[in-house]
């Protein structure tokens, strides 16, 4: 492989299966288990989720093609793209920069809850939840998580590991670890979900979760929406650009973006059904925010048979798959730091992960020392987590949706996306329609709508 991974095809993934799997782990993550539940629940259930589920298909296929398209294109990283596909506009350049600085960002607090996932492997472990209470649950997790030594710990342990499969680089690094775990985080998935939907007072939950009541859609919660779905893809950011400069020139780009698409929606919708039955089955509240999953789950594996078993199978699913996206977050912006300041892989991965560590530490410690610390009301985690999922993104993904529609040659485009003519691609009118015209007027209504508060 060559030092930075992107020299022509030698380097990146070696089939195409391996680059689904890539890909795949990097989008279904904590974003899918974690933050989809709770993003849901504060946003009023069923309504939220239908919008969430057009936003995927219609917005987040293209964008996530053009991604892969235009990295496979220029075999560079999310900056570097820009600099060799608009070689007279440095200015496109910024769209890259942009992209890196928001992951490097949504790094910083998704590390928080790696390391509250590996907590709680080790506490299921132990046995340390069971036979509490719902009200000791909860307590147990606030107890934990305005903590600092533990939530620490746990969070630099997460850091440390991601370094080190980065440090491997792609192929031995990345391909291998996704290809393997991937398959085994469906299954488990599916495990946890046939165990939940046959609680008692399950009904209450899938009626939340697939009956839509559109009077709940806010232009807050429109945006939100947006800003899920484009933060369970990995899209928006150029995390993608750096993924697609390692995909092999004969792999089908829009059949790899729609089978990443439908697999993460599907991880979301399953853990939908794992979550909301048990949230009303115990008389807690879908709104209770980022804690939700930490806090209902434990009650739901409290009130089974083998319960401690499948909490152990479960929080071990959940680093797997937060493994596989934190690699990709920190290969972004390693592949990016590696070209532009002539780093070789192993120094640049320190660097950054050293840097992680500071803004990473500041936000757990948000949830305790520094839980005064406010900015527009909310804590750093908060914050962070609103500014780059609900405002940075979108930003993002209009810049990638203006080069591709507006300023990048139809042609070249094309031609990508057919691996040169050789796929019919019959979509190609449609995919075109959507970049051009469709995707920045829906995400310039969305953003506004959002901002202004329209709606409610
Ligand atoms: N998509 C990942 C998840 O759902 C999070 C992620 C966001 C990964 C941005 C990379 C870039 O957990």
């Amino acid at each position: 492989m060559g030092e930075n991974g992107l020299g022509k095809n030698q380097g990146g993934f070696t089939s195409s299966f391996g680059a689904i799997a890539a890909a795949a782990g990097s989008a279904i993550g904590l974003g899918n288990i974690w933050r989809f539940p709770y993003t849901v629940g504060q946003n009023g259930g069923g309504a939220f989720l239908l919008l969430y589920i057009a936003f995927v298909f219609l917005l987040g296929v293209p964008i996530m093609m053009s991604e892969l398209a235009l990295g496979r294109r220029s075999r560079q990283d999310a900056v570097g793209a820009f600099h060799v596909l608009a070689p007279r506009h440095r200015s496109w350049m910024f769209v890259g920069f942009w992209g890196v600085l928001t992951t490097f960002l949504i790094y910083s607090f998704y590390s928080v809850v790696t390391g509250w996932t590996l907590d709680y492997v080790v506490l299921s472990c132990q046995g340390g939840l069971a036979d509490k209470s719902p009200a000791e649950v909860s307590q147990a997790f606030t107890d934990f998580s305005t903590g600092t030594f533990w939530p620490i710990l746990y969070q630099v342990i997460f850091l440390v590991l991601t370094a080190l499969v980065v440090m491997l680089g792609v192929q031995k690094g990345i391909e291998k670890t996704s290809k393997i775990l991937m398959p085994v985080l469906f299954v488990l998935m599916l495990l946890l979900c046939v165990r939940s939907v046959t609680l008692p007072g399950a009904g209450e939950g899938l009626d939340f979760l697939f009956r839509p009541d559109f009077s709940k859609l806010t232009g807050t919660a429109v945006l939100s929406a947006l800003g899920q779905a484009m933060f369970s893809l990995s899209i928006g950011l150029g995390v993608l650009i750096t993924y697609g400069a390692y995909v092999r020139k004969e792999d089908n780009l829009f059949k790899t973006s729609v089978i990443i698409a439908s697999a993460d929606t599907l991880i979301a919708i399953l853990s939908g059904i794992a979550i909301f039955p048990a949230v009303f089955a115990f008389g807690m509240s879908p709104a209770s925010g980022p804690s939700l999953v930490y806090e209902v789950l434990p009650n739901v594996f409290n009130s089974m048979a083998g319960g401690q078993i499948f909490a152990i199978i479960f929080f071990v699913l959940l680093s797997i798959a937060a493994l596989t996206s934190t690699i990709s977050m920190l290969e972004a912006v390693v592949a990016y730091v590696m070209k532009r300041f002539h780093m070789r892989r192993v120094p640049a991965v320190i660097c950054i992960t050293g840097l992680l560590l500071v803004t990473g530490i500041v936000c757990t410690l948000s949830f305790g020392p520094l839980s005064n610390v406010k900015i527009l009301g909310q804590s750093i985690f908060g914050f962070l987590d609103m500014l780059t999922a609900t405002y940075m993104l979108p930003l993002g993904a209009i810049g990638i949706v203006a080069f591709m529609g507006w300023y990048y040659a139809k042609s070249e485009a094309r031609d990508e996306l057919t691996n040169g003519g050789l796929l019919k691609a019959r979509y190609f009118s449609v995919y075109y329609f959507i970049m051009k015209y469709l995707a920045p007027v829906a995400l310039l209504a969305v953003l506004i709508a959002g901002i202004f508060g329209f709606g409610g």
